[in-house]
């Protein structure tokens, strides 16, 4: 494994990386700048109006008759522009426009050389076209009678084009709109990397993989809210959809990785409590079953068993009854018939028929159903479930179900909760790690931790809460996808 600084990182390194936060952030990256551009198209379009207006006059020094003394252009333009905007100027012109005051015009106005030449462009505005056109009307005049007082005003600063009506230059909302939307992507592009770096949930399948240093096996999607209600497995209910495909290929993933190791007791557990432990050992061993392998399914997560709800046995003995020697273990053992999977049209309800199990199934296992399992549920809850896992008579039931079946799946509580699962990995000979999408960083960090000082060899892990089930790159987190009570119980 690498250090831990290399492995729990959430820097993005590859484009699909950048592309990943994208999608996760859209939200904040679409809704600022449409939100900034709303805002700002609003409050400029509310603004009162303003209107320019420009003259523009030939500052020509020959028209002048300047003494012949050298001087430089650039200083002669400026010097010019900076006596059109001078205070005495906007005194004479504001004198001639009722309501205006010199501070208020030269506010209001400017004098631009015109690139390249000796023309100024004298600009004014105000709150109508009109008055607009009448104040650089007067800072024209002005200008030229300023530069040459009496008669020949005209001919030595002549007026090349007369002010026109104000045309408007404020608001401009459009072009504020888009100017806020910009700055709103930029901020909320912003956020999304600054909420990224932030977040303690791990985003991606990548650094799972990294920080546990084991193969992922499956994704897996979150059951339909009608299954989730109805506690139903989804390989019953719905043997062709997607999602019980998603069993089929784990169950293959599982035989793969298992082919070296032969190991016939696969323990899954997971972080935390919620994280769709049970839900994927119940479907997997019913996949195991379908291609007819002998498979027993044990509930061994004492605290909360939650198997015999799953398959609907009631009231059940189980391994606890076993191991303390009140019931054999072929009396505990359910046979589970499982309902043979109809065709895909007829998939909607009444193909979830019910399990046939206990006495109503044949003794040969085979009835009209396609495969069976069998359930060793978790039967009376002892006071002390880690204690009770230490007995080594639970390790013999174990064995002695995996010499009488293929395949023996346990179900198990959170590793990091409490003790019993670190418990449990002493007696099976392989583990299946159920991880879901968003787990928190240090959580991952605790269990790569703990498995690593495992016994059972860690098949791979299994991710819950996938949303784009087939994204070869990251994926979409979910943030509906476990329950509030999750986090409540660890
Ligand atoms: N693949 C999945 N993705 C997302 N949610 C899932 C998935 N599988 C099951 N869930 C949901 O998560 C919740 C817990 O499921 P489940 O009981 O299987 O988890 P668990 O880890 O066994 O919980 P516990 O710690 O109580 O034993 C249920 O609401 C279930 O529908
Ligand atoms: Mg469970």
């Amino acid at each position: 494994m690498n250090s831990t600084t290399d492995t729990f990182t959430n820097r993005p390194t590859s484009a699909a990386d950048y592309v990943a936060i994208f999608r996760r952030r859209k939200w904040v990256i679409i809704s600022l700048p449409v939100m900034a551009a709303v805002i700002t198209y609003i409050l400029s379009a509310t603004q009162s109006p303003v209107y320019q207006s420009s003259a523009a006059v030939s500052i020509d020094p020959a028209t002048f008759s300047l003494p012949n003394v050298p001087y430089d252009p650039t200083t002669y333009i400026a010097t010019q522009a900076r006596v059109a905007h001078s205070t005495e100027l906007a005194r004479r012109v504001a004198k001639r426009i009722p309501g205006e005051t010199p501070g208020e015009f030269l506010a209001n106005s400017s004098a631009e050389p015109q690139t390249g030449t000796y023309i100024l462009q004298l600009k004014a505005s105000a709150d109508t076209p009109d008055r607009a056109r009448r104040l650089a009307d007067a800072y024209a005049r002005e200008f030229q009678l300023y530069k040459a007082p009496g008669k020949q005003s005209a001919s030595k600063a002549p007026i090349l084009d007369p002010a026109g009506a104000g045309a408007k230059i404020r608001p401009r909302p459009k072009r504020n709109a888009i100017l806020g939307g910009l700055l709103g992507l930029v901020l909320g592009v912003g956020l999304a990397f600054l909420a990224e770096a932030l977040d303690r949930r791990v985003q991606s399948e990548d650094e799972i993989e990294r920080a546990l240093a084991v193969p992922l096996l499956g994704r897996l999607r979150r059951p339909d809210r009608a299954l989730e209600t109805a506690n139903r497995l989804v390989m019953v209910a719905a043997p062709s959809s997607p999602s019980a495909e998603a069993f089929r290929k784990l169950r293959t993933s599982v035989e793969f990785v298992n082919f070296d190791q032969h190991a016939r007791t696969i323990m899954v557990t997971s972080a935390g409590p919620r994280e769709g432990k049970s839900t994927t050992v119940a479907n997997l061993a019913i996949a195991f079953a379908r291609v007819g392998r002998r498979v027993a399914l044990v509930d061994l997560d004492l605290r909360w068993p939650s198997l015999q709800s799953l398959f609907r046995v009631r009231g059940a003995d189980g391994i606890t009854d076993v191991v303390i020697g009140r019931v054999s273990l072929d009396d505990a053992l359910q046979p589970v018939a499982l309902p043979a999977p109809a065709p895909a049209a007829a998939e909607d309800g009444a193909n979830g028929r019910a399990f046939t199990t206990g006495a109503s199934v044949r003794s040969n296992g085979r009835t009209d159903a396609e495969g069976m399992l069998h359930l060793l549920p978790c039967g009376t809850i002892p006071p002390a479930a880690d204690e009770f896992l230490e007995r080594s008579r639970v390790a013999g039931v174990i064995d002695q179900l995996s010499s009488r079946f293929d395949l023996v799946l346990i179900d198990a509580p959170p590793l990091l909760a409490v003790g019993d699962a670190m418990t449990l990995t002493t007696k099976v000979d392989a583990v299946v790690v159920v991880t879901p999408v968003g787990i928190d960083r240090h959580h991952l960090h605790e269990l790569a931790r703990q498995l690593q000082t495992a016994r059972a060899e860690i098949l791979g892990f299994v991710l819950t809460g996938v949303t784009h089930a087939d994204s070869s790159y990251g994926y979409g987190y979910d943030p509906q996808a476990f329950p509030a009570e999750r986090r409540e119980r660890v």
